[in-house]
């Protein structure tokens, strides 16, 4: 089956790109591309083409599977140049993302026309590359140094109607009309003599030296560490300065080494595991479970940021609290999420209001009889949560599924409080929960698979990627943590500072360092963890009292201005303090440890190390599925460098 055909409507001729699911720029794509504009050119009857895709978009890049393969040609520079350099006009008719060399191709046509949902840009930075097929040397020629600097280095795509002002794109078709609009703007193009090919054109705003340094400079500390956006600035860059075939060569070559370096290799492996993650065999053709309201017991940090998401994803809640003055707190911290989600125009007044009326909140569990989904995100206390599932048992549709939002205990013997347990699990979401896209699935021995398909398609519709584990202390996010924080604890009472590991880990590429992170999400329930889990604790195991020190003086973390830092005046920014400092050489003394240092590679490794060795013995457990989903906890919920590919990946755990 071919998958590029070419028709015509009164001399112009339409080539059609169906190569589903994204219409990737495969082998077959670029042989026929290259194919059709040959024997476009020599035929008379042609006076002008428009490239248009089926299915739900158009080109949306290289086709990433075949990067582990040897090129073979024709290569899609020779395919864009070749189409730049055709005798007539080719029109781009873009719907849906003309992402990468998608968008690369646009740039090698004479025109671009896009629906007004379409979007471009070029995401390569995410793949670890940047864009390989002209794109950083067309694109500044065409918009200016400034924005493809901003495309290339964010890889955020821009919608057509940002595109038609910055000239990337030259005009805007009402949704559902691209193909008849393409025909009448090339028929109105027909007749003028062909615009300079966008290659041949000068960049305008090239940046003296000192304001390039500038520019390369801040690309390179926002990438913490990774090598494709300071290497995509330079070549826009680069490209201003050089001859074309230069700067096309230059963009190339940069482009072939990043293909081959281990951070692409990485962020491909993120790729698809992204994708992996919800392809659960035994759930193929499952049923899911049509689900609209949803309770939400607790108003805490967790239960008003999952409340805000199930909101955001337009879910009814109805939130039930302890009290009145609860409830109240409850609905404020939801109210304050979803504002600060307008006032960043992530939604629109009318969809706030919306969310307004479909909140609601309650003291009394009978105002549940009706939901479909109950999560419940009480005080981390087994009794507490035991009696919160039996009143929901009570009160709830026998049919009704019962999440707990548990960090670390037995959801096997919550799920066995309750009648009907298969419809119980877990979903363990990530705080802030509206934001972080981790949410961990929890299997019990007695859930139903329409409970868990239910569960994933829940987590889909949260805009979440969803990752299965059993049950076992932690989960999969939660269980690492604790034995790395052990090896953190171990280091400090040796002799580093909570500094120099939040240093090192930072510069490792984590979002935050672990002591800073312990500040933000709160001591308590590490605390409340390690109190439960006292008595079944090895005594021959070394324990670090340092933590527990630092909690029985009431500091929380930032919630209570003081943890592993002093945050004064309520400051997110915190400061080293001496009673931490105190503690530490008290715990110290008292263990009889001579402090020694130790370097950021040192703790770097014994990090890493800690993750990977509990990491392989959650494998062998049949906790988490594969390494792969093991990485996907770690960098959507904990902040690891994405560009590293995960724990497992970076300590060099494949899965076969
Ligand atoms: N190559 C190969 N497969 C791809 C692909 C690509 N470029 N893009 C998507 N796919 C696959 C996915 O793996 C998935 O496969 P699966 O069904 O087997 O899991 C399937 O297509 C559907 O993808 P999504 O689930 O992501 O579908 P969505 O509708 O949610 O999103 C999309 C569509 C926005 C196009 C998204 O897939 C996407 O962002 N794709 C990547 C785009 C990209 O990075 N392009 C640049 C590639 S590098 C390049 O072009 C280099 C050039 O400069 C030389
Ligand atoms: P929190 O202390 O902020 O909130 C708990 C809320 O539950 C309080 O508002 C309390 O009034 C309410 N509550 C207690 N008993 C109740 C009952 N019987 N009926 C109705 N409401 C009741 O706690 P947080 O941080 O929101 O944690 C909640 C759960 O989520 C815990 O199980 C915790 O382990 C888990 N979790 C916490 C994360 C975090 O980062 N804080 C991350 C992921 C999970």
């Amino acid at each position: 089956m071919p998958v590029v055909t070419v028709t015509s409507q009164n001399e112009i001729a339409i080539v059609r790109v169906n190569n589903p699911p994204v219409n990737a720029l495969s082998h077959a794509v670029r042989s026929e591309l290259f194919e059709a504009c040959e024997s476009l050119d020599k035929d008379d009857t042609i006076k002008a083409v428009v490239l248009i895709c089926d299915g739900r978009t158009f080109i949306a890049g290289a086709d990433i599977r075949e990067f582990n393969q040897a090129p073979k040609e024709p290569h899609l520079p020779d395919v864009i140049n070749r189409i730049e350099m055709s005798t007539k006009p080719w029109i781009a008719a873009v719907h849906g993302t003309a992402l990468g060399g998608g968008c690369e191709v646009t740039l090698g046509c004479h025109y671009r026309v896009a629906v007004k949902s379409a979007k471009f840009g070029l995401p390569e930075v995410h793949l670890g590359l940047i864009p390989g097929a002209g794109g950083t040397v067309r694109l500044p020629r065409l918009i200016g140094i400034e924005s493809a600097i901003s495309m290339v280095t964010t890889g955020k795509p821009i919608s057509a109607s940002e595109a038609h002002q910055n000239g990337l794109v030259d005009a805007v078709a009402p949704d559902g009309e691209l193909e008849a609009f393409a025909i009448s703007f090339t028929r109105s193009k027909m007749t003028a003599s062909l615009p300079i090919a966008i290659s041949r054109r000068p960049v305008t705003d090239v940046p003296d030296d000192k304001t390039s340094k500038e520019i390369l400079a801040g690309v390179s500390a926002k990438a913490r560490g990774q090598l494709s956006p300071v290497e995509a600035a330079a070549s826009v860059l680069d490209s201003g300065k050089l001859d074309v075939v230069e700067a096309f060569s230059s963009e190339r070559e940069r482009f072939v080494q990043l293909k081959e370096s281990e951070q692409s290799a990485a962020l491909r492996h993120v790729f698809f595991s992204e994708r992996q993650t919800s392809k659960i065999g035994k759930l193929e053709g499952i049923k899911t479970r049509n689900v609209q309201s949803c309770g939400v017991i607790g108003g805490g940090t967790m239960g008003a940021g999952i409340a805000s998401a199930m909101l955001l994803a337009g879910y009814e809640v109805i939130m039930i609290e302890r009290d009145e003055e609860a409830a109240s707190a409850g609905a404020q911290r939801v109210a304050k999420t979803l504002d600060g989600s307008l006032s960043r125009g992530l939604i629109s007044q009318e969809k706030r209001d919306a969310m307004g009326e479909a909140f609601s909140t309650s003291t009394q569990y009978e105002a549940l009889t009706a939901t479909d989904l109950v999560v419940e995100a009480v005080f981390e206390d087994m009794k507490v949560k035991k009696q919160v599932f039996r009143k929901l048992c009570d009160v709830c549709r026998p049919d009704a599924i019962l999440a707990t939002n548990t960090s670390y205990l037995n959801v096997n013997e919550i799920a066995a409080s309750a009648t009907n347990p298969e419809r119980v699990l877990g979903l363990h979401f990530f705080s802030p929960a509206h934001i972080m896209k981790l949410v961990e699935i929890i299997e019990t021995e007695t859930v139903s698979d329409e409970t868990l398909a239910t569960g994933f398609a829940i987590a889909k519709k949260l805009r979440k990627v969803p990752v299965l584990s059993g049950v076992c202390d932690g989960f999969i996010g939660n269980r690492i943590l604790a034995n790395y924080r052990k090896q953190c604890d171990y280091m400090l009472e040796d002799g580093a500072s909570p500094q120099d590991i939040d240093t090192a880990m930072r510069n490792f590429g984590m979002a935050m360092g672990p002591f800073e992170m312990q500040d933000m999400a709160g001591l308590d329930i590490g605390w409340a963890n390690r109190k439960r889990l006292a008595p079944t604790r090895d005594p021959k195991e070394r324990y670090v009292k340092i933590a527990d020190r630092i909690c029985e003086l009431g500091r929380f973390g930032q919630k209570t201005e003081a943890g592993w830092y002093q945050y004064p005046e309520g400051s997110r920014k915190g400061i080293p303090d001496p009673v931490v400092e105190e503690i530490i050489a008290e715990e110290r003394k008292a263990a009889g440890i001579v402090p020694r240092s130790f370097t950021m590679a040192e703790i770097q490794s014994r990090i890493l190390q800690a993750m990977v060795s509990e990491g392989q013995k959650i494998l062998d457990e049949g906790i988490a599925r594969s390494a792969a989903d093991i990485d996907m906890v770690f960098i959507l919920g904990y902040g690891f460098p994405r560009w590293r590919g995960g724990p497992m990946f970076a300590g060099g755990v494949r899965d076969t």
